[in-house]
């Protein structure tokens, strides 16, 4: 029987909640598929940075590194540690280390759930670039504290990155509907954006049967409400997309059914799963969070380890439950019952 090793790491507030009800149900549809999944967990968390003052121990990448793939909940506990310490400690070095290049966000309505647009028919894939651009982490704060403070933070944007993301939209919009907006600022931001868009420009001669069209970030964040059945496929830098992802989930009804895959296409490393909500202490261990979000990243990863078939089983069984109207309305069914009502519809 074919066999996956995946690193679960449930991280922080909502995060274990979510992580435990995805498990489920892929265990479930993996047994009916006949394939297995071996789960390993590991605790990294920010309890884990007050226990040990690390996020993820020295060798943590190295030991991430064995596994077909890793699903993860969510970071960060802001009372107890700074996001800007917890999410440089733990998830975007995975992002960078295993060369995660490819984050890619699915944007549409599942039946039953009602957005806050008029618009129902929109089906929106974002591929944002997730290694480098706005995230780089190129800077530094001099004199600080004082009243000359200054600080510094470099977007860095490589042929090679953008060359490869842009690449990797142009695959995925030949895959669906053959609409590629890529996005930028490159009426204002002269050198790296205006680069984005002459590659774009290169690239679209090897792919005549795409059509592609280059905006601006503004311009694409009022189409995503005004008129989101006009987009296809979305690509775009870091922060860019990592914005107009919010739009995508707000418009899908809401983080709860925004799901993601952090994918390294050449496959040199794993790829990482996790649902786009982060760690919602609010509601962490109530029970109620929404299990959709992760459980539709479960099926991401499905798909990336070749297991296609279960992937659509489970995204059917997912609508299956919110077309009766489980887990529609927020708060009002538990994690659990959404979770139970999943795997009733698998068989
Ligand atoms: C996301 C999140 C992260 C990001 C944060 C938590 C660093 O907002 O995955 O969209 O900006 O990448
Ligand atoms: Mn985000």
């Amino acid at each position: 029987m074919k066999s996956y090793s995946i690193a679960l790491i449930p991280g922080d507030g909502i995060g274990s909640d979510v992580t435990a009800a995805a498990w489920t149900v892929l265990e479930t549809v993996a047994g009916n598929f006949g394939f297995a999944l071996t789960g390993t967990e590991f605790p990294w968390s920010c309890k884990f940075f007050k226990d040990t003052g690390r996020m993820m121990p020295q060798d943590g990448i190295e030991t991430l590194r064995g596994f077909d793939a890793i699903l993860l909940g969510a970071v960060g506990w802001p009372a107890e540690v700074p996001d800007s310490v917890s999410l440089h400690g733990l998830l975007l070095p995975i992002r960078k280390a295993f060369v995660q290049y490819a984050n890619i966000r699915p944007h549409r309505l599942l039946p039953g759930v009602t957005g806050p647009l008029r618009a129902e028919n929109f089906d929106i894939l974002c591929i944002r670039e997730n290694t480098e651009g706005e995230y780089s982490g190129a800077g530094g704060r001099v004199h600080q504290g004082t009243l000359d403070e200054v600080a510094v933070e470099t977007s860095i944007f490589t042929r090679a990155g953008v060359e490869r993301i842009l690449r990797f939209g142009f695959e995925q919009a030949r895959a669906r509907r053959g609409k590629l907006a890529s996005v930028t600022k490159s009426n204002a931001q002269k050198y790296s954006m205006v680069f984005w868009d002459e590659i774009t420009r290169k690239l679209a001669a090897d792919y005549p049967d795409i059509e592609v069209t280059s905006y601006h970030v503004d311009a694409l964040a009022a189409r995503m409400i005004m008129a989101p059945e006009s987009l296809d496929v979305v690509v775009a830098s870091n922060l860019f997309g990592d914005i107009l992802t919010d739009i995508g989930a707000a418009i899908q009804g809401g983080l709860g059914y925004a799901a993601s895959a952090n994918i390294n296409p050449g496959r040199s490393a794993p790829s990482m799963f996790e649902p786009v909500h982060g760690s919602a202490p609010d509601i962490a261990h109530l029970g109620i969070a929404n299990p959709i979000a992760a459980i539709w990243s479960g099926a991401m990863m499905l798909d990336h380890l070749g297991e296609k078939a279960a992937a659509d089983r489970v995204i059917k069984g997912v609508e299956a439950a919110t077309a009766r109207g489980i887990g529609t309305i927020p708060g009002k069914d538990r994690t659990e019952a959404i979770t139970a009502a999943v795997v009733a519809a698998l068989t």
